[in-house]
């Protein structure tokens, strides 16, 4: 259990977070949403060691990680999914997955077996490894890179709007890919302002605003609520929806970008 207690954090200007508590379960898939400005990028920088809260704390399983910085917390097992962009357009794909995998260069064969374990869950990897990452569409690259964060192995994955700027057959390929990492036995905390998204992906839903929780429940439930449905889906709650829904498919495949 990654567990968020009273953190208070922000950039100079007052404090963003305002006294968090946030409990992620192990092996769940857990979505923060809520408006802009809310706070959500800040969660995932106050745990994965990019910004130390002012106060409280963050512990996985009772190991404490607010002080430990990035690498300390990516020692620790929590892997943060950069930006966008975060590819190397010249290296191929396997090479921009196996500098994941930087920390295990003196063992060869843990870094080859790390490797073959991702393309075997990441198909995108083994198809194109020789090709140039740079050829990549929006959504095959937001693929590589979550690839190469699984090649340290994290028992928690951070995801910072993974959606964004994908086209709908991307969102259902990256979407798929999450719950695949999860099956596989990672514990997923994601942030998505595509709310029907973020939630149809998850086990656990989360409503942050003004920097705390306003609302938790499991996805489904929290689709179905009706403020929720007011404030972040458009109108009436999803009818029957459930935890870890299918995304509706696309009529027609749109062709990558
Ligand atoms: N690097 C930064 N420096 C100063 N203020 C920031 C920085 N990043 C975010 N903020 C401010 O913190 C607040 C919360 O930002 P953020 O966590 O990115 O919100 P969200 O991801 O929910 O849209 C916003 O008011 C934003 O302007
Ligand atoms: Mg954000």
């Amino acid at each position: 259990m990654l567990t968020i207690s009273g953190v208070f954090a922000g950039y100079g200007g007052g404090d963003v977070l305002q006294g968090l508590d946030l409990e992620v379960p192990t092996g769940a898939i857990t979505c923060i949403v809520g408006p802009n400005g809310a706070g959500k990028s800040t969660v995932l920088r106050v745990v994965s060691g990019l910004l130390t809260p002012r106060l409280g704390s963050i512990d996985l399983d009772g190991v404490r990680l607010d002080r430990l910085g990035c690498a300390g917390v990516l020692g620790k097992g929590v892997a943060q999914v950069p930006q966008s962009q975060a590819l190397f357009p010249q290296m191929t794909i396997r090479e921009n997955v196996l500098l994941g995998g930087y920390t295990l260069r003196r063992d060869k064969q843990l870094l080859t077996k790390r490797y073959d374990r991702v393309a075997e869950l990441i198909p995108i990897v083994a198809e194109r490894s020789h090709d140039k990452a740079g050829n990549l569409s929006g959504g095959q690259r937001r693929m590589v890179e979550i690839a190469r964060c699984l090649m340290v192995e994290p028992s928690v994955l951070l995801l910072d709007e993974p959606s964004l700027g994908l086209d709908p057959m991307s969102l259902t390929g990256v979407s798929q890919l999450v719950k695949d990492a999860n099956a596989a036995g990672t514990t997923v905390l994601l942030v998505e302002q595509n709310v029907r998204l973020g939630l149809s992906m998850a086990t656990h839903g989360v409503v942050l605003e003004g920097g705390r929780v306003r609302l938790e429940a499991p996805a489904g439930e929290l689709m179905a609520n009706p403020e929720v449905a007011e404030l972040y889906l458009g109108g009436a709650p999803t009818a029957g929806a459930t935890a870890g829904a299918q995304l509706p498919q696309p009529a027609e495949p749109v062709p990558g970008r």
